[in-house]
């Protein structure tokens, strides 16, 4: 999950990284208290999860209260790479910046440790400056087991040259920085640019913060806090509050699967069934998982069903430790469910059984007849004729 700027800078400020103060409004009007707050002037800056906004206009100073109301007009709406900006933050202005460098922490895949990147030219561009000087960015791998202590992050410092007067200061931040990396279970620590200001201080100007879904668990209350609710889809958010692995898509045959190489594969399918049909597409991403009860099956149908996108739906089983039959049972009591719940049922539901207990699943789907299910007993053929009802 990425985080916004002002979300990384309340991380930032409660690990003592030293940051400037800031609040984040939504109302031109509003930066004018913000900004009388802070002193008479601001730095009014967009918040949007992608970088380059100050290059893009998203980040502008302001002298006055009237002025931050105006920049802060000139920003709340703008289009920056696709991001519309609804949320600006107020921030303290910098006394005056003599340095800009970068600092970060972040997972390395590809080398299965943790990294440090580190740069004294810092600033806007530091893409641009690992393409051109790479010998201006420090890369130091980072133990995961002794972390950043203070000689790892004297290391640090040395091997990218920070300047002497700086070093002990630098070191500092990253110590703390790791601190908020590791406590907050993140993927991604960025602060660009860590500035030099004339006091001698350094201090975090900018952050990005990712965090690791997979530790929701730890933080489960702060995750759901920091959730971008304006943006999250509404299908997916209420997936997700019914515990489905649910993943929207952009087309209009809706899938559900048990294990997610099949739900992988049956998008594969059905994209390439949809060929011959109109080019339709699969609609969603839903694995319910081994043991699919009517429940599971029922929460399932009900958020795929919801979707205005869909107009058949696939339900792709293979039996394995949960029998084919077991799942057929869940089938047919999922659109008892939902229809004594007073939701129509009104789409095509292709049902294909395979694999431990066919037969019998097959047999009660027959039994049950219902007018809206048709059972076709191959992956290929099942899909072909979803897409076939979606272009209809
Ligand atoms: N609070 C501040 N006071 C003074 N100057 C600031 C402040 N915040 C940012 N700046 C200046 O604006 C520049 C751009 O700000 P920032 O790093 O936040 O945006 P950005 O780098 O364009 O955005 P992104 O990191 O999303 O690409 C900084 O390098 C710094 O010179
Ligand atoms: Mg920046």
């Amino acid at each position: 999950m990425d985080l916004f700027e002002y979300q990384a800078r309340d991380l930032f400020a409660k690990h003592g990284v030293p940051v400037l103060a800031g609040e984040v409004i939504d109302t031109p009007e509003a930066a004018r208290a913000a900004t009388e707050r802070l002193g008479g002037k601001s730095v009014v800056k967009a918040q949007v999860k992608v970088g380059g906004r100050g290059k893009a206009g998203g980040v502008k100073l302001a002298a006055t209260p009237d002025e931050a109301v105006a920049r802060a007009t000139d920003i709340l709406g703008m289009d920056i790479k696709g991001h519309t900006v609804h949320k600006v933050m107020i921030a303290e202005t910098a006394p005056e910046i003599l340095e800009e460098y970068y600092v970060s922490f972040l997972l390395d895949r590809a080398n299965r440790t943790f990294l440090s990147i580190a740069s004294v030219e810092g600033g806007m561009e530091i893409e641009e400056v690992a393409a051109t000087r790479p010998e201006a960015v420090a890369k130091t791998p980072i133990d995961a087991n002794k972390g950043v202590t203070p000689e790892v992050a004297r290391q640090i410092v040395e091997a990218a040259n920070f300047p002497a007067e700086v070093a002990d200061k630098v070191a500092d931040v990253l110590v703390t920085l790791w601190d908020v990396f590791v406590k907050e279970d993140a993927l991604l620590v960025e602060v660009n640019p860590l500035a030099k200001v004339a006091s001698g201080d350094v201090i975090a100007l900018d952050g990005k913060v990712s965090l690791d879904a997979n530790a929701e668990f730890r933080h489960t209350e702060q995750h759901a806090e920091l959730e971008d609710k304006a943006a999250a889809n509404p299908l997916e958010a209420a997936a997700k509050a019914k515990g489905l692995n649910y993943v929207k898509l952009d087309g209009e045959v809706g899938i559900i699967g048990n294990g997610a190489g099949l739900v992988m594969s049956t998008l594969d399918v059905v994209a390439y069934a949809g060929e011959n049909h109109s080019g339709v597409k699969p609609a969603n991403f839903l694995d319910i998982g081994g043991g699919a009860s009517a429940e599971v099956m029922a929460n399932g149908l009900e958020i795929i069903l919801g979707d205005p996108d869909v107009k058949s739906v696939f339900v792709n089983v293979f039996g394995g430790i949960t029998a084919c039959d077991a799942v057929a049972n869940g089938i047919v009591q999922a659109l008892e469910l939902l229809e004594s719940k007073g939701e129509e049922v009104t789409k095509p539901l292709v049902v294909r059984l395979d694999g431990n207990n066919a037969e019998l699943g097959r047999q009660i789907l027959d039994d049950r007849n219902h007018p809206l299910v048709q059972r076709v007993d191959t992956m290929d053929g099942a899909a072909d004729k979803a897409a076939e009802l979606a272009a209809k």
